[in-house]
């Protein structure tokens, strides 16, 4: 699943060489990132015009804490390829003013001129980067309260679920589906119910993931745990 994930993106960065990557955390991207990470220090690949922008953060962790997603793409990828750092954009979990926040993160998007490929996982919920299930579906970028399934499944990662952060920036889902091409992954038996949910449900912001159905570039690759209720 990795390997043909890293497959896609390397052939975005082979065809344009100063593409703009979103990029997600959670575990199921670690394998794509670890696979980039080797074909660039064999020579194969070159992240050196890239531009990337995260889909989420966590609200009041700082770039430096080993559960933020600033962390977390240091250590999987940036830290480990030749990009240019000030290139990479994640959202600023300690940032004073949550609405100014929001703004200066949709412009960020904004001035990219657009994602040419945006990496997704899925969320046990349906969620994509931390757009939770709603009412509607939110357009940019935006300050959200977790739901419960999401802090006690992110709580695997923290010491305890009362560290788990109650809110995160993210961006929307009209930001999400404005980039050119939608490559989602899902791993494990865990995700089989969401992904059923996904190929065979209705589009409906309960389940935030659905609306991929209507965006005319998007690749699913799952692993066959993922895939087993299918
Ligand atoms: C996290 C992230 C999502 C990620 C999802 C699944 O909460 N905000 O971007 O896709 O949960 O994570 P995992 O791949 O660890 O199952």
């Amino acid at each position: 699943m990795s390997r043909k994930a890293a497959n896609i993106i390397s052939a975005q960065i082979i065809l344009k060489n100063d593409c703009v990557l979103g990029l997600a955390t959670g575990s199921t991207p670690i394998g794509i990132y670890d696979t980039l990470t080797h074909w660039c220090e064999k020579g194969d690949l070159d992240f050196s015009e890239v531009k990337t922008v995260n889909l989420d953060e966590y609200v009041g962790l700082d770039g430096t804490h080993d559960q933020s997603y600033r962390y977390f793409m240091n250590k999987n990828l940036f830290d480990r390829v030749n990009i240019n750092k000030e290139n990479t954009n994640v959202p600023n979990g300690k940032a004073e003013n949550a609405e100014e926040e929001c703004e200066r993160y949709h412009n960020v998007i904004e001035s990219m001129g657009g994602i040419d490929l945006q990496l997704l996982g899925i969320g046990n919920n349906g969620h994509i980067g931390f757009n939770e299930p709603a009412d509607v579906f939110e357009e940019k970028v935006h300050k959200v309260e977790l739901t419960e399934s999401t802090i006690q499944a992110n709580s695997r990662l923290f010491d305890s679920i009362d560290d788990v952060p109650r809110y995160a920036y993210t961006m929307g889902i009209g930001e999400i589906m404005s980039a050119k091409r939608i490559l989602i992954v899902a791993s494990g038996k865990v995700k089989a119910p969401i992904v059923k949910e996904l190929i065979e449900g209705p589009v409906r912001p309960e389940v935030p993931a659905s609306i991929l159905k209507f965006h005319n570039d998007v690749i699913l690759i799952a692993d066959e745990d993922a895939l087993s209720l299918v």
